[in-house]
């Protein structure tokens, strides 16, 4: 069994409610139905009922037994403009313009997560990262014990030798540009959790990626990633977590023990934390180009999972997503 055939298996051992913002979106109404059908988790979807009922009809979509909700003419919508004015208004929102947000399916949705009428969000098929981002993080906020929220990626490579049985995690490759040191430190915690949570990992061996490997090279970014380590080290006492190291020292186990010798993690890491967002993006991106990798993506920190898709999403890719949203919810 593939991670997400185990992690769609986990879903439906404990169905979660997941709204859909985009719900007049065709992808998001044909994964609906797959969602509903399999018992994966139970779908609402956002928007227009008459305009999504005929969006269905067009696709030949059965969406009998799925909660459709309109924001503006929803019972609950004044409760949620009323908790959205209380949540920003120490940020200059007004109450006049707390009402239009929360008519916008992506702050009503959030809203839903928010006062536990959903247990989990999914979206971005249309909106970018940033619109799908903005309102999670202004209104659900971080864990109490994270202080920011950054994303995982999870890799499953076709090389089996790599990592666990293939699975790698990744992180942090869509939300934080430039992670100052405690920043880093708190992803790797973070990432070590979703691998345990999401991949099963029983033992995540966690190394902090640079190009320098215990000070084979010199320059304030490789200082970052040494301070990080440290910090890390701090926070999370328990957790096997190295570095700073080249990304073959973490993966290779001869590299590994010559260039890191005595290292737990050195040639046996299975989550690798890369120093910015522009080495992580572009590492998932070439593991899954020209690796042949299979990637799916998820937001961690936050206090409730919201989840973003790409705008090039197929709709397993959503059903996926919906999967993992439903996994975070339950723990
Ligand atoms: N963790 C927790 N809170 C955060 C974080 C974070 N990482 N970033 C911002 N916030 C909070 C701020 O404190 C602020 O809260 P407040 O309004 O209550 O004070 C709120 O979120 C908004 O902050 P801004 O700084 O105004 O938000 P910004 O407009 O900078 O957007 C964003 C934040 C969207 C995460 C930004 O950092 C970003 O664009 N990141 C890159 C996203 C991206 O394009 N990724 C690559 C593409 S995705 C892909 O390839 C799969």
């Amino acid at each position: 069994m593939s991670m997400i055939e185990r992690v769609i298996e986990k879903a439906k051992s404990d169905v979660r409610t997941i709204v859909f913002p985009e719900g007049n979106e065709k992808r998001t109404i044909l994964a609906a139905t797959r969602l509903m059908k399999e018992k994966i988790v139970i779908p609402v979807l956002l928007g227009d009922p008459d305009e999504i009922q005929k969006m269905a009809e067009q696709l030949g979509a059965d969406l009998t037994d799925i909660r459709i909700e309109n924001p503006a003419a929803s019972a609950a919508y004044a409760e949620y403009a009323k908790a959205l004015y209380e949540i920003r208004k120490n940020k200059g929102v007004t109450f006049d313009v707390a009402e239009n947000m929360t008519l916008d399916p992506m702050y009503y949705g959030i809203m839903m997560v928010k006062l536990g009428d959903a247990d989990g969000l999914v979206s971005g098929a249309v909106h970018t990262t940033g619109d799908m981002l903005r309102p999670a993080l202004q209104i659900i906020k971080t864990k109490p014990d994270m202080k920011i929220v950054s994303s995982s990626f999870l890799m499953d490579c076709p090389d089996k030798s790599l990592g666990e049985d293939g699975l790698l995690v990744y992180a942090d490759c869509v939300v934080m540009p430039c992670p100052t040191a405690e920043e880093l430190a708190y992803i790797a915690i973070a990432t070590a959790d979703t691998a345990k949570r999401l991949c099963g990992f029983k033992e995540p061996r966690v190394a902090m990626l640079s190009f320098s490997t215990k000070g084979s090279a010199k320059h304030e970014s490789v200082s970052k990633v040494r301070k990080a380590v440290e910090i890390a080290h701090n926070l999370a006492p328990d957790l096997l977590l190295d570095g700073e190291m080249q990304f073959d020292a973490a993966l290779v186990p001869e590299i590994g023990a010559a260039k890191a010798k005595g290292s737990p993690v050195a040639g046996r890491a299975n989550v690798l934390i890369f120093p910015d967002l522009q080495a992580g993006n572009i590492g998932y991106k070439i593991t899954q180009r020209i690796g042949r990798a299979e990637c799916f993506a998820v937001l961690q920190g936050l206090n409730k999972p919201c989840n973003d898709l790409s705008r090039g999403c197929s709709v397993d890719d959503i059903v996926h997503t919906a999967a993992m949203t439903a996994v975070q919810a339950q723990a």
